[in-house]
Parts: C-alpha cells; structure tokens; sequence
C-alpha cells in the first residue's frame, strides 16, 4: 500500500529563520512560503534527492501547529507522509485493519493539491502519519 516518502513535516516557530538554516547554512533548495488558511499553516518545502522536507509554521491562533509548539518550544519532527496510490482504498483498508483516520475521514486537498488524510498517531508508533495521493 505505502508508495515513496513524500516528506518529512518539520514544526517551526519562524519559518523565514528556517529556511535560512537550510538554505544557507545547508546548503538545501526551499521553496518560497504558502499560506494554507483551511488547514492553519504556513508551509515552505525543502527539496532533497529523494524526498522533501515540509516545514510548518502556525498560521492562525487555532492553528494546529501552536499546540504541538507549546510542547516542542524549539520546533520539531511533526509528521511523516507517504504516497498511495488510491486514497480511499488505503483509508478502507486501514480502517478495516483497525487504525483511525483524523477527522471526518474525508480526503482534504494538501499542500501540493492532491488529497490527503492523516492516521491517528497512536496508531501509528507514535507518529502522525500523513498519506497522499499521487
Ligand atoms: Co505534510
């Protein structure tokens, strides 16, 4: 079912300042900022050889993110995503497998307009794991 890893979402404070770390000091290609007001985010993706880096700064008060920063004050991993091909089989088959879906279980247009969902962390070792259709 799990295709290629998307990206790595990373949870920061200041995502100017971020993006300096990486383009500057590593040397990475990072995309410009995004705000994404329906999912209360600004995004910026960093582009590597083999997957991305996503990183999230709140966007918003109820932002989801400002939690998540009240725990981890300097930022931090915040979620994993991996492709599928079918959206709606894989969230099918991982609910008949047990797992919870985030939400309505409705497939919601991401980051990069294609549909995402979110798996519960808990049942996921402990990581909020994203999973996109490509
Ligand atoms: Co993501």
């Amino acid at each position: 079912m799990l295709g290629r890893l998307n990206h790595v979402a990373i949870a920061v404070k200041d995502i100017a300042a971020a993006t300096r770390v990486y383009r500057e000091t590593l040397g990475a290609e990072v995309s410009a900022p995004q705000d994404l007001p329906e999912h209360g985010v600004r995004v910026a993706f960093v582009t590597l050889p083999n997957t991305k880096i996503e990183f999230l700064e709140p966007l918003g008060a109820a932002s989801p993110i400002v939690k998540f920063l009240e725990k981890n004050p300097d930022g931090g991993m915040h979620h994993l995503c991996y492709e599928v091909s079918d959206i709606r089989a894989a969230r099918d088959a991982l609910i008949a497998g047990g797992l919870r879906i985030l939400g309505d279980g409705e497939p919601k247009i991401g980051a990069h307009g294609k549909p995402v969902l979110f798996l519960h962390p808990k049942d996921c070792l402990g990581t909020l794991t994203e999973l996109e259709e490509v």
